[in-house]
């Protein structure tokens, strides 16, 4: 894994975005595969400037969003379309028949949706460059511990953990959703390109585990070592706990050197 070190969460989303720019400028018809959480709501801030103010054009772009929690309408305020909408795609030139977010409101043959959305990927091309953030127990995607590295798009239970981080979002008496439909490890193992973020120091323990620790089930951003292109973006504090920093200095000097266009 690429791993770049960024002093602050604020730099660690404008390199997200310069990237995202980049890939979206080289292929205008992109397949971007999206994440929602607090880690990329500057990235979309920044991308949706380029768009206002450097013209970076969304008009032939295809997304696919990692999740959606089920048993959520899309308009909730804490569903994953109204978050997509509210910080993305009412900022940019996106065509809404681009959009490909799970459907939280599936109550019957779940396993026949998830295959379809799998199968809307494929028939897209599959996806050139997915954005990633990391929770706080290692989970990529909805992809909770101990989750097949061999998954792809389907119903899962929610760990105590990410339902506890999702307490504060909803209101006293809302039910707290504790199942999503996420894509798999393996999709996201298909994707072309992996751009992974972390900020703050609640992402340090993860950020460690998912980068030097062992690939297993248990941390599943540990199945991204196994990514031929996977690119960690981390601010100091997400990357306090890694062991190698120095040597991923000397990775990044020696990429600006060797391979300019690797980087933003
Ligand atoms: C969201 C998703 C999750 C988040 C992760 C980090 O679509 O797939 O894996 O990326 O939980 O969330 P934040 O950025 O809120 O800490």
């Amino acid at each position: 894994m690429l791993v770049v070190l960024k002093p602050t969460a604020e730099e660690v989303s404008r390199e997200a975005a310069r990237s995202i720019a980049k890939a979206v400028r080289l292929n205008p018809a992109i397949k971007l595969g999206l994440a929602t959480g607090s880690t990329t709501v500057a990235v979309y801030r920044e991308l949706a400037r380029l768009h206002r103010e450097e013209s970076l054009d969304f008009s032939q772009v295809i997304t696919f969003n990692l999740d959606e929690y089920l048993g959520i309408a899309p308009e909730h305020s804490q569903s994953f379309h109204h978050f997509m909408l509210e910080h993305f795609f009412s900022h940019v030139n996106i065509d809404p028949s681009n959009i490909h977010i799970p459907d939280g409101t599936v109550t019957t043959d779940y396993e026949k949706y998830c295959a379809s959305y799998e199968a809307e990927i494929q028939r897209a091309g599959g996806i050139d460059l997915q954005i990633l953030g990391i929770g706080r127990n290692g989970h990529i995607g909805f992809n909770e511990p101990s989750s097949s590295f061999a998954s792809k798009t389907r119903l899962k239970v929610l760990s105590k953990a990410t339902v506890n981080d999702n307490r504060k979002f909803f209101g006293p008496g809302e039910t707290i959703p504790r199942l999503a439909i996420t894509m798999g490890i393996c999709s996201i193992l298909a994707t072309r390109r992996v751009l992974m973020l972390a900020t703050g120091a609640a992402k340090s323990t993860a950020v460690a585990n998912a980068i030097e620790g062992p690939i297993t089930a248990s941390v599943t951003a540990s199945a991204l070592q196994l990514h031929p292109d996977a690119t960690a973006i981390l601010d100091e504090a997400a990357a306090a706990q890694l062991k190698q920093k120095d040597y991923y200095r000397d990775v990044m000097e020696m990429t600006e050197l060797f391979t300019p266009g690797k980087l933003s």
